[in-house]
């Protein structure tokens, strides 16, 4: 089977296709044939080095963290899934870079019907990422009025769209090619950071989703309400203080670790077959492309999802 294998830390270049056999399962795995993977900023910083404290010196690794696919064989002990059956597989941190991948039951979940591998394969990661930070971290309310910075990308996308079904005023922040993207996605008012430092705009906000994690909370803190929050996709020394220091009322300042149960996944999928969440799909490379696939990832400019294709 086809597989990516990084054997050292650095460049995209050190992806390297790699034919392996196909892994056996226990009684308690699934045989997923994976048809894509989605590629996250996650795996490029893992490849990069800059998560070596998480992931040690073992080599080879297979990054990766979302896929879809088709079971092809269960385990005697497997209740929930057939041969058969299209499934979305989040992997946690690794492995979903491979064409066949043995799983148990917990980390998969059925695709439904009308939605597409890409799109389910896109839901894991960015999708828990904007539910969690909005729901569990920033406790959203219908009629509050949420600022979205980073509105077109990966977890932007879905975040824009999550704050509107919980009947929120949605403002979203992007570039000037991303406006009509983000306005489609059912953004009240979109600003343009290239013409516009919506710093200074007389605005008031229960919730700062800061999704590049790129504004400081001193630079904003004043746009938020009273119990507004702040909230990061990336750990920092100042995020963290803030954070500690922020616990004991007024405004707040939170850090988000998506949690990608499967129960949430099949919220989001849901939602996708009932055609209220739009999964926003950018490129798809063939797997070949891993190496490309990650460098467009690092432009930092993607509009939605990267796939790569088995
Ligand atoms: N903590 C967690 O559990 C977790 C989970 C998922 C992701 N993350 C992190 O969250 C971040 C976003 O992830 P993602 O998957 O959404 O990434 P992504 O899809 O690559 O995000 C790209 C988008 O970010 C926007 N952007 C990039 N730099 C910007 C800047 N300086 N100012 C404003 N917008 C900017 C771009 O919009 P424009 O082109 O319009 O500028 C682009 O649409 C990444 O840093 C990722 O590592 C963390």
């Amino acid at each position: 089977m086809k597989a990516v294998h990084v054997y050292q830390y650095g460049r995209p270049e050190n992806l390297t296709l790699v034919d392996l056999p196909k892994p056996k399962i226990q009684p308690n795995e699934l045989l997923v044939q994976n048809v894509v993977a989605a590629v996250n900023p996650y795996d490029c910083m893992v490849r990069s080095g800059a998560m070596w404290f998480m992931e040690g010196f073992r080599f080879p690794k297979i990054l990766g963290c979302e896929s879809a696919g088709i079971v092809k064989e269960v385990g005697k002990k497997v209740k929930q899934f057939k041969a058969g059956d299209q499934v979305i597989v989040c992997t946690g941190r690794r492995n979903a870079y491979a064409e066949y991948l043995a799983v148990t039951e917990g980390m998969v979940t059925g695709l439904p019907e009308s939605v597409n591998f890409s799109e389910g394969a896109s839901l894991p990661i960015a999708g828990s990422t904007a539910y969690d930070a909005l729901h569990e971290l920033g406790n959203i309310q219908s009629g509050q009025n949420i600022l979205i910075y980073g509105a077109s990308g990966s977890v932007g996308s879905f975040a824009v769209q999550l704050a509107k079904l919980a009947a929120a005023h949605v403002t979203g922040v992007c570039s000037t090619s991303n406006l009509s993207g983000v306005k489609a996605l059912g953004a009240d008012e979109v600003i343009d950071y290239t013409t516009t430092d919506f710093r200074t705009l007389n605005m008031k906000f229960d919730i700062i989703f800061d999704t590049p994690s790129v504004l400081k909370f001193g630079n904003v803190k004043h746009l938020l309400n009273r119990h507004g929050t702040y909230i990061a996709t990336l750990p920092s020394p100042l995020t963290m203080f803030y954070q500690l220091i922020s616990t004991k009322g007024g405004k707040k300042v939170k850090t988000v670790f998506a949690k990608p149960t499967i129960q949430k996944i099949d919220y989001l999928s849901t939602l996708v077959y009932e055609k209220k969440l739009k999964v926003i799909l950018d490129k798809e490379y063939p797997i070949e492309q891993i190496a490309a696939a990650h460098q467009y990832s690092e432009t930092k400019r993607a509009k939605g999802k990267i796939i790569v294709k088995f």
